[in-house]
């Protein structure tokens, strides 16, 4: 019950039943009874009064208690609890909301610890893997130093190698210099509203070129039931295309491979596809491979090199063009990426 309807009821309880009361025993009654039943008027006003009191002090004294025990919790830094406390009244939505609140709190506080884990994580995973380029480089410039690179030859392969490792290194500062700008939103995007068939095609034609060239096989379909217009940072676009097929490739274990890229309408959206027939991802995998540094051989000194920064930086650029990415996989048959980016809608201009 609301407050305010208590505080009406003992009002009318109190100061209007007892004065209609004794208004109506004054004109039907004789002046001796009167007497007597003021007297007992009194007393159940009193009794009445006392219970009104504590009816109301209940309805106001147990959400403050609760209230004054969460605000309590909180300030100590404690936010594992739970107000309870269901009521119809001021103090019920008082109490809801202040549970809302605690909830918005635990979860952010829940954020703040993933994103320092998460910092931890990307500081410890940096440094790995700069030190292993810099402890070869150290060995073999050490070996060329103590005179161990003792034929030209020798020398020649020391030299490649410290080339080859400076590169790898040089690599993944550029990429960790573009994921920082791109996760701390520095890259300024230059949107432009273009046919998305138009675009599609294009990259289309690039890639076949480039992966005929490397001897792999490359389709592509155009499944549009009409060409919309989407609205895209050209360069950004071909980088997210050019990682998804990067990653196609060096994950490709057949000979020869396949991939095909599929252009599709869907609603609000245009889908694009891009499926491979490489050595697959495993579904335990599936959800994390777009986390930064995410990668799903266990070492982090595969062979394959990579850093897994790539699929972080295309989520990114695909969720700033107001899309979303996922990956469907079958091990030992091949990963098929999926995602969407939002068409351009006109907007009717009313005459
Ligand atoms: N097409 C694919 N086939 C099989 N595995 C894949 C494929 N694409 C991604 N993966 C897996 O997902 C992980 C994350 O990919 P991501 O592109 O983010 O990193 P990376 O390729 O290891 O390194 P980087 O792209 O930064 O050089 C990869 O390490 C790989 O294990
Ligand atoms: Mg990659």
């Amino acid at each position: 019950m609301k407050l305010k309807t208590r505080l009406f009821i003992t009002f009318v309880s109190v100061m209007i039943l007892p004065t209609i009361f004794t208004t109506v025993a004054m004109y039907t009654m004789d002046p001796k009874q009167v007497g007597e039943m003021q007297q007992m008027f009194l007393f159940i006003i009193f009794v009445t009064a006392a219970f009104l009191i504590f009816w109301i002090y209940r309805a106001v004294s147990v959400p403050l208690q609760k209230l004054q025990e969460a605000a309590r919790n909180i300030k100590e830094g404690n936010l594992d609890f739970e107000l309870k406390y269901e009521a119809d009244d001021e103090f019920g939505q008082i109490c809801r909301d202040f549970e809302e609140m605690r909830q918005h709190l635990k979860m952010n506080a829940e954020e703040k610890l993933q994103y320092d884990r998460e910092n931890k994580e990307l500081i410890s995973n940096i440094s790995h893997d700069l030190k292993t380029p810099i402890t070869a480089i150290k060995g073999y410039v050490e070996g060329i130093m103590d005179g161990v690179a003792d034929t030209p030859e020798k020398m020649d392969r020391y030299i490649k190698t410290i080339y080859n490792k400076a590169n790898e290194m040089n690599i993944l500062i550029n990429e960790l210099t573009l994921y920082s700008k791109i996760d701390t939103n520095r890259i300024p995007y230059n949107f432009t509203t273009i046919s998305a068939k138009n675009y599609f095609d294009d990259c289309a034609e690039d890639l076949s070129m480039e992966l005929e060239s490397k001897g792999t096989m490359f389709w592509y379909h155009n499944e549009m039931t009409e060409d919309s217009k989407i609205i895209v940072d050209t360069e950004q676009m071909r980088r997210v295309i050019s990682n998804i097929i990067n990653n196609s490739l060096k994950y490709m274990d057949k000979q020869p491979g396949k991939i095909e890229m599929t252009l599709k309408d869907v609603g609000d959206f245009v889908q694009v596809e891009i499926k491979d027939n490489g050595k697959g991802i495993e579904a335990k995998d599936l959800p994390r491979i777009f986390e930064r540094f995410y990668r799903t051989d266990a070492s982090r000194n595969s062979s394959k090199g990579g850093s897994g920064i790539g699929l972080s930086i295309v989520k990114k650029i695909v969720e700033e063009h107001g899309g979303n990415i996922w990956a469907t996989s079958k091990i030992g048959e091949g990963t098929t990426m999926c995602f969407v980016v939002r068409k351009y809608q006109e907007v009717p201009i009313d005459e």
